[in-house]
């Protein structure tokens, strides 16, 4: 469903009570699509705060599915303008929002930045909030940021995983299952964003071990398969 006419910002479920919210953007080069994930459930939470820019297009979109205002954790994998740049937008119209991150996120950036202190995740752990349970996953520098990590929800087991498998173009699709790799592995030629850790094999075999069923990416469609074979994949591709 289209939510914004001007920009073309549209909102999909993609799993039960997870929702895509995605605006398209011309980009020097091409398309280009940033995703807010939207889980409803007694304690709702978004994952990844969309650029300062985007608040009122994500907001707008939201309010089609609930009251922005109900929001109560804010999560994101790592500090930068898309993942985290409205984050005390949401905190300022929701009033029991908190950000939920994990233990680096909090003690490097999240701790300051934010306007309310966040809830530290440590590797591994879950929170529950309401019907879906979610687990909390470091992943530091896979692809970037020492403070990296990723939120998987165990009742849909759907892994939100920010910026791997990143497409080019609008994502028009909000759900695929046909292949993500081959798209995202051109826009990574083109625009090498990975930090080539060294202890990348490690993290990528713990997010596979988790079996996802669903990759919710931040740019481009999510996904629908077998998971764990495509993030396997996903770590030859790029030599972890
Ligand atoms: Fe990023
Ligand atoms: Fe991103």
């Amino acid at each position: 469903m289209i939510t914004n006419e001007q920009t073309g910002t549209n909102i999909a479920e993609v799993a039960k009570g997870i929702y895509r919210i995605n605006t398209p953007m011309d980009i020097p080069g091409g398309a280009f699509s940033f995703n807010q994930y939207l889980v409803v459930d007694d304690e709702p939470l978004l994952f990844h705060t969309g650029p300062r820019r985007m608040f009122p297009l994500v907001r707008e979109a939201m309010a089609t599915v609930m009251a922005p205002e109900r929001l109560r954790w804010v999560s994101f994998a790592h500090v930068e303008s898309d993942e985290s740049g409205a984050l005390n937008d949401w905190l300022a119209i929701a009033p029991a929002a908190q950000p939920l991150v994990g233990s680096i996120a909090a003690m490097v950036s999240v701790g300051d930045m934010a306007d309310r202190p966040p809830r530290a995740l440590a590797d591994g752990e879950t929170i529950t909030i309401g019907t879906h349970t979610l687990r909390w996953f470091d992943a530091p520098h896979v692809p970037h940021g020492w403070e990296n990590g990723y939120l998987a929800d165990e009742t849909t087991r759907t892994l939100f995983c920010g910026d791997l498998f990143t497409q080019p173009g609008r994502g028009e699709l909000a759900l695929t299952e046909s292949d993500i790799l081959g798209p995202s592995e051109a826009f990574r030629a083109a625009m090498d964003y990975y930090s080539d850790s060294k202890r990348a094999r490690p993290v990528m075999e713990k997010l596979a071990a988790f079996e996802p069923e669903t990759l919710a990416v931040m740019h481009g469609s999510a996904w629908r398969g077998d998971g764990k074979a495509l993030l396997l994949a996903l770590a030859d591709a790029f030599g972890a």
